[in-house]
């Protein structure tokens, strides 16, 4: 059963029952993300890749998805739920034609990434994210905290509808 008190509505650290660490004035909370007070992990950009995705219409951006070894692992070995200490990083970038490219091939064809869009984080913690099916979430743009809890509110309503074996992750591992 997935009937989480914060997935019915827009969740705030309140609401999800989060027991974040006090905010200090110009503390070191300013890199925490709203709602479940998420950083951005240390060495995320050398992880290794899971997946990637390209969204079109609004968002139209290309994206990668990678893990910290311990969700890595999981992925390959489909190991589900997914451990505590798993994280998974989602980096997006425009989704932008090249010109450099085509003009090789000869025809328009080549798409790659423009300026970095956002950073996702998933961070499995069973015991402090309880509320949200034991992950908490994070969003980062140029590496500064998102501070919406509209924003970080909606991620863990979204995930709950992800297939149930997956444990909350739309992503698969790409062999
Ligand atoms: C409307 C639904 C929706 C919302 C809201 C949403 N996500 Fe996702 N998320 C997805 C889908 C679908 C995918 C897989 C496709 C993709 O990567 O583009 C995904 C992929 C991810 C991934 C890669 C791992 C995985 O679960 O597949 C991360 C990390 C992630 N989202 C984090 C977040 C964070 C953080 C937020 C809130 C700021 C958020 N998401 C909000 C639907 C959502």
């Amino acid at each position: 059963m997935r009937s989480f008190s914060c997935f019915a509505r827009i969740a705030t650290a309140a609401t999800c029952g989060l027991a974040l660490a006090p905010m200090g004035a110009g503390s070191t909370d300013d890199a925490r993300s709203a709602v479940f007070g998420v950083t951005l992990p240390t060495g995320y950009r050398d992880w290794r890749l899971i997946s990637v995705a390209q969204e079109a219409g609004s968002l139209n951006d290309i994206r990668a998805i990678l893990g910290n070894d311990s969700a890595v692992r999981a992925f390959r070995d489909g190991t589900r739920p997914f451990p505590d200490g798993a994280i998974i990083a989602r980096l997006a970038w425009q989704h932008v034609p090249s010109a450099a490219n085509n003009a090789i091939f000869g025809q328009a064809q080549s798409f790659v990434p423009g300026a970095a869009t956002n950073v996702q984080i998933s961070i499995k913690d069973s015991r402090r994210y309880a509320e949200t099916g034991g992950w908490g979430y994070g969003q980062f743009e140029d590496g500064k905290p998102n501070r919406s809890e509209a924003l970080l509110g909606s991620c863990a309503p979204c995930h709950a509808r992800a297939p149930q074996f997956n444990d909350f992750v739309f992503t698969h591992y790409a062999p």
